[in-house]
C-alpha cells in the first residue's frame, strides 16, 4: 500500500516536472544558447575571437546584446542615403568586401566614398582599438567595452578576408567549387535552413529573403556571414575551416531558389 502511494507520488512529481518545463522552459538549455551566441569560452581560439569580431563588424548591438543606437552616426555623409542604427555598422562605410569605395560600395545605395579598412590589415590592434574610441568613430564603452573593442581590432588586424578574390568588385560574380559547397551545405547549414535554404525567412511572406535570395543580392555580405556567423542568432559559422571552403557555400547558395 504504502509502496503503491510512493509510485504515485513519484508520477505526481514527475508530471508535474514535465508540466513546469512546459510552462517556463528549460531554464538551463536556454542560458547554454544564449552563453553560445552572446558569451565568451574559457579559451579562446583564434578562430572564435575572428569571427566574434566580425560580428561586431555587423549590427553589433545585435551581437552584444545592447540597445540599438537612435541617431544617425556623425561621421555618416549628409548625402547618403541612410540614417539612424544602420550607420553606425562598420560594413556601412566600409563595405561587406572591407574596401569601402573602392569596392563593391563604390557605387550604388551604399555609397559613401569613406575608404576601406584593408589598409588597416596587419596593424596593431591597440592602435585600432584607439582608433575606433576617438573621433570620428566615436564608439563609446557604453556601446563597445574594451574586451570586445579588442575582438573587433584583432578581426581589422587578422580577420579580414580577401573577399574579391572570391566576389568580383564590379559584377558580384562568385568563384567558388559549387560541387564542395553543395556538400557543406546540405551537410550543415541545412541543418538550419533546409536543402531549399527557405526553412528560414528573414524577409516577410510577401517579399521572402532566404538564403539563396541573400546570396544573389549581396554575395559579399553572405561570405561575411559564413564566416563570421549573424549577430545574435544561434548560428554556426566556417571561421575555422579555408576560406575556399565558404567560397564553395556561397557559390552554391547562389543557386538556391530566391523566392
Ligand atoms: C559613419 C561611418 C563610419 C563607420 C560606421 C565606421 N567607420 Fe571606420 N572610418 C570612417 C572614416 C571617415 C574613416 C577615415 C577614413 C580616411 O582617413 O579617409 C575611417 C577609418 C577607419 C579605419 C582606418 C583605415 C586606414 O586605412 O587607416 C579603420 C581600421 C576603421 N575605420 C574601422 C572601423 C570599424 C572596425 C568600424 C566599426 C566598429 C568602423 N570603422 C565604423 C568612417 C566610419
Ligand atoms: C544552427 C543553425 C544554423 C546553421 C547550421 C546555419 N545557420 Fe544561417 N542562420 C541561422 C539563424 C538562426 C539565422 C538568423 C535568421 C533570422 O535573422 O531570422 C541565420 C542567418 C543566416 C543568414 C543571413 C540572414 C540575414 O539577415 O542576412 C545567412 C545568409 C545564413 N544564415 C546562411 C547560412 C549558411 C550558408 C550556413 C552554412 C554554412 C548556415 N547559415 C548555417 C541558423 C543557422
Amino acid at each position: 500500500m504504502t509502496r503503491k502511494l510512493v509510485g504515485f507520488a513519484g508520477i505526481f512529481s514527475a508530471l508535474l516536472a514535465c508540466l513546469v518545463v512546459l510552462v517556463i522552459g528549460s531554464p538551463s538549455a536556454q542560458s547554454e544558447e544564449a552563453q553560445f551566441v552572446f558569451g565568451t569560452p574559457d579559451e579562446p581560439a583564434e578562430a572564435w575571437l575572428l569571427s566574434a569580431g566580425g560580428r561586431i563588424y555587423d549590427r553589433w548591438w545585435d551581437a552584444l546584446d545592447r540597445d540599438e543606437p537612435k541617431e544617425t552616426h556623425p561621421a555618416y555623409p549628409a548625402d547618403g542615403n541612410k540614417s539612424g542604427s544602420a550607420t553606425w555598422r562598420c560594413k556601412e562605410c566600409h563595405g561587406w568586401d572591407y574596401r569601402g569605395r573602392d569596392g563593391r560600395y563604390g557605387s550604388g545605395s551604399h555609397y559613401t566614398g569613406i575608404k576601406g579598412i584593408n589598409g588597416a590589415k596587419g596593424r596593431d590592434p591597440a592602435l585600432i582599438a584607439k582608433l575606433l574610441r576617438d573621433a570620428p568613430h566615436g564608439y563609446s564603452a557604453e556601446m563597445i567595452k574594451d574586451d570586445e573593442l579588442a575582438r573587433i581590432a584583432a578581426f581589422v588586424s587578422r580577420g579580414q578576408d580577401d573577399t574579391a578574390r572570391f566576389v568580383a568588385p564590379e559584377t558580384g560574380a562568385v568563384k567558388g567549387d559549387k560541387e564542395r559547397g553543395k556538400a557543406i551545405f546540405q551537410s550543415v547549414c541545412a541543418a538550419c535552413h533546409g536543402f531549399q535554404g527557405k526553412l528560414l525567412n528573414w524577409g516577410s511572406t510577401k517579399k521572402p529573403a532566404y538564403v539563396g535570395t541573400e546570396a544573389n543580392a549581396a554575395p559579399d555580405e553572405v561570405l561575411h556571414k559564413i564566416r563570421n556567423s549573424h549577430p545574435g542568432a544561434a548560428m554556426i559559422n566556417l571561421r575555422a575551416f579555408a576560406i575556399e571552403d565558404a567560397a564553395a557555400v556561397l557559390a552554391y547558395a547562389k543557386t538556391l531558389p530566391q523566392k
